[in-house]
């Protein structure tokens, strides 16, 4: 093998691991966000309670049903009424879900945001974005940093991105 093959060969090898491994985090990354999601403990519903709420006309999503979640860090934006405060802005650590429902007792598709300002993934305004199935596969992976969903979310009388309080007011 010549001085020049070696070179070929080695850069190869390394650009393959650095390959491996990136594919490797945003699995990960994905995969971290929905084991948080659909772990409930410390969760408050959407006007703090737990029945389905029916599509709305606002969203893109095929599910007929829906609910709306927030962990113990997010809540903290909820009013007496477990609506979104008017001036809501979500500290570090806040977790909302959207669990979205087949039928009446099957959830399909779990939509998140995560505020984590030093995530690889997270957006200008330090949002984690995540579309997972229930399953685990991913719809739309935290690495495409809310691409689909952003311009959406910033639609007039969106608070901190929320969307809740327009369509369920
Ligand atoms: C066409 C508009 C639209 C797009 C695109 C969209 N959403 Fe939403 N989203 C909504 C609406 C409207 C709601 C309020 C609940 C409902 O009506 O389903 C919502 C609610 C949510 C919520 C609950 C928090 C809240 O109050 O807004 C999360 C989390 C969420 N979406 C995540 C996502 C993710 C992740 C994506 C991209 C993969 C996305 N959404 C794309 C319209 C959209």
């Amino acid at each position: 093998m010549t001085k020049k093959h070696l070179i070929f060969f080695s850069l190869t090898l390394v650009a393959l691991v650095v390959a491996a491994c990136a594919k490797d985090k945003v699995n990960t990354v994905d995969i971290e966000l929905l084991e948080k999601a659909k772990d409930t403990t410390g969760f408050v519903w959407f006007k703090y309670v737990d029945t389905l709420l029916p599509k709305s006309v606002g969203s893109s999503h095929n599910e007929p049903f829906l609910r709306t979640r927030y962990n113990n860090i997010a809540s903290s934006q909820l009013d007496s009424d477990g609506k979104i405060l008017a001036n809501a802005q979500f500290p570090e650590g806040s977790m909302i879900v959207k669990e979205l429902f087949d039928n009446t007792t099957t959830i399909g598709r779990y939509a998140i945001l995560y505020k984590d300002s030093d995530n690889d993934f997270a957006d200008a305004n330090g949002w984690v974005w995540g579309y997972m199935n229930a399953d685990g596969s991913i719809v739309e992976g935290a690495s495409k940093k809310g691409n689909a969903c952003i311009s959406c979310h910033s639609q007039t009388e969106n608070i901190d991105y929320m969307l809740m309080n327009k369509y369920f007011p």
